[in-house]
């Protein structure tokens, strides 16, 4: 090794002890005609001084020294005068008086200070990830990445679970994203699809009889990008075959309690992992993901708002499953007139028609609704929501879908408008019975989870008559407001797989074509099995406090796709396309 010591590693107790510590320089200051430098590597900060009566050339040669150039230094450890001890630092009580340096490499003035805690823009982050990955925040969030993916093997390892790699180059896996494909050069015209996820492959696996599956793998999907999202991302990919939803829950379950335990300061809400339907906490929470470390809930007021008196109350219930709720935000009657206007502007992004509201002030309700309103609508109102004075009402008037989205929408903003958020907890809990299908705009069904997913085989003897009523065995895990993963019970019998492609209106014909490998498998002795995944990305990014993924993640890419490093997606030269018999069709 070149270094005998790292640079978090020197302190009171090696003083008088030769040491060489290898490093980059951090600071530099002159001082009364001494060098001192903070040399920084991935264990901490040492500093280091030079005499100028120790060694003339060394001395000479430290002058010339700019920040981070790669150093190595030796010398003697010693103790730092006093009154000049940093004693926040492991390092703060010794410096090094260097007798020996070595110029390991030179750097150019890089483009953004390492060590500093002002904002650098993003672009600029990411165009130089490697020196990017130099500071502190991203040496702290790649460490913990390293460590939960630890805690994810030893786990499932200990739940008997075999890793168990799969390939890359496959044939698409639908998981309702678009998906990255890979020429093929051996068969032109043909192409390789990148996993969404390893989906049917570890159903395979236990068709196989491995029995107990995981996997960190890497999933690939072209969708549109949010903070929480990126093109290539990782899951915990696990499969387990004789088990029904609770024993998958538990297994899966007990990893995040582990990783939190282990990465987090924050106790669980309710001191344990909490469980709703879908049903309630769409209804309750405008979501299917709600932030619970809040409560905030949403109140169905359908049924007093008929022959209310205010039109549009009164319009909405005629839609077809048209609904009116009201959201109580305890404090908010001091909302300003701007504010609630873009509140609006928000509901109205997620289809909304506009946002009612009442402001209970000192002097009274306050709200352009209530001239509409029949004599003791107001009274009811007040008496469903619990409205108080100081607190303000918000109306969602639609189908329920629209209602729900728009509300759920101003619950968050009204968490964090009035620092609702109990940041000293995490709200980690399972939603269940998620509904089989849904149905797109043009009125045709499509899977809610996916296609593999078993439906509720009651309720499936209706599925002609009533499609949407029809619930699946499907589990959803949240944190904190994300959707940390999903899993379901799958499928293991060809009939009632068939069933479902022909529910999603899958010709027999696609039906062979795009998935008869699962379809035969399953002809030759399938275990009932089940299994989950979660983004380890996402889960990193709340532990570290992150606002995107894109912290957590050594090499994402950025907001619209690209790797910025790396200059990709990039062009390739026409020989490497004649070869794949490929042409562009561009301008
Ligand atoms: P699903 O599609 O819900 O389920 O994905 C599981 C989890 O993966 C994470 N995730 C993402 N993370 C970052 N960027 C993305 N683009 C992205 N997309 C998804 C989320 C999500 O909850 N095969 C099923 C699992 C199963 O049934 O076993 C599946 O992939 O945290
Ligand atoms: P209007 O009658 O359209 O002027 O609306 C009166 C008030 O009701 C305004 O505050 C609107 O934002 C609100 N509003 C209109 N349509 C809806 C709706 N579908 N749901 C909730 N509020 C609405």
């Amino acid at each position: 090794m070149l270094r005998t010591h790292t640079c978090g590693e020197l302190t009171a107790e090696h003083v008088g002890k030769e040491a060489t510590v290898c490093g980059w320089v951090n600071t530099r200051r002159d001082h009364g005609g001494l060098i001192f430098l903070d040399v920084r590597d991935r264990y901490g900060l040492t500093q280091v001084v030079f005499h100028p009566e120790t060694d003339e050339t060394v001395f000479a040669l430290a002058e010339s020294v700019r920040p981070e150039w790669v150093l190595q230094l030796s010398g003697i450890v010693s103790k730092r005068l006093k009154g000049t001890e940093n004693l926040r630092m492991p390092t703060g009580e010794i410096e090094l008086v260097v007798s020996k340096l070595e110029v390991l490499s030179r750097a150019k003035t890089p483009p953004f200070e390492i060590d500093s805690q002002k904002p650098v823009n993003e672009e600029l982050r990411l165009q130089y990830r490697y020196l990017d990955l130099r500071r502190a925040q991203m040496q702290r969030n790649i460490t913990l990445r390293s460590r939960v993916f630890q805690i994810i093997r030893k786990y499932f390892t200990e739940q008997n679970c075999l890793e168990i790699d799969t390939p890359c180059l496959i044939k698409g896996t639908p998981e309702g994203a678009r998906e990255y494909i890979v020429p093929s050069r051996v068969y032109p015209g043909t192409f390789f699809v990148l996993p969404q996820s390893p989906q049917q492959l570890k159903q395979l696996c236990m068709v196989g009889g491995l029995d107990r599956y995981f996997q960190i793998a890497r999933c690939f999907r072209d969708e549109d990008l949010r903070g929480d999202r990126q093109p290539e991302f990782l899951q915990l990919d696990f499969e387990m075959s004789f088990c029904e939803q609770a024993d998958v829950q538990k297994i899966v379950q007990g990893s995040i309690e582990q990783i939190i335990a282990q990465c987090s300061s924050k106790k669980l809400k309710w001191g344990k992992v909490g469980s709703f339907t879908w049903q309630f906490v769409t209804d309750t929470y405008g979501s299917d993901k709600p932030d619970l470390r809040y409560d905030l809930p949403i109140v169905d007021v359908s049924e007093i708002a008929a022959g209310c008196g205010f039109k549009v109350f009164e319009e909405a219930l005629k839609l077809k499953n048209g609904v009116v709720r009201a959201l109580r935000v305890p404090g908010g009657a001091v909302l300003a007139r701007s504010e609630i206007d873009t509140w609006t502007e928000l509901a109205k992004e997620l289809k909304a028609r506009g946002l009612a509201y009442i402001l209970f002030k000192e002097d009274g309700p306050q709200s352009p609704l209530l001239k509409f309103f029949k004599d003791g609508f107001l009274g009811q109102l007040i008496q469903r929501t619990g409205a108080k004075t100081g607190d303000a009402l918000f109306f969602g008037a639609d189908t329920v879908k629209i209602v729900c989205a728009a509300l759920g929408r101003i619950r968050s903003e009204s968490a964090k408008r009035f620092t609702l958020i109990d940041e000293k907890t995490h709200a980690l809990f399972w939603v269940t019975d998620f509904p089989m299908f849904e149905e797109n705009d043009d009125g045709s069904l499509t899977f809610s989870h996916h296609p593999f997913t078993s439906p509720n085989v009651d309720e499936w003897k209706h599925r002609k008559e009533e499609p949407l009523k029809v619930h699946s065995v499907c589990y959803d895990l949240v944190l904190d407001g994300y959707e940390l993963g999903s899993g379901s019970i799958r499928i293991h019998d060809p009939v009632l797989q068939s069933q479902v492609f022909d529910m999603l209106g899958i010709s027999p014909e696609d039906q062979q074509k795009r998935f008869g490998h699962m379809l035969n498998a399953f002809e030759y002795g399938a275990p009932p099995h089940g299994g989950f995944a979660y983004g380890i990305d996402r889960v990193v990014m709340i532990l570290a406090g992150e606002p995107n993924i894109r912290e957590v993640t050594p090499f994402p890419k950025d907001q619209k796709a690209k790797d910025l490093m790396l200059g990709a997606p990039a062009p390739v030269p026409a020989e490497q396309l004649k070869e794949l018999q490929l042409s562009l069709d561009q301008e």
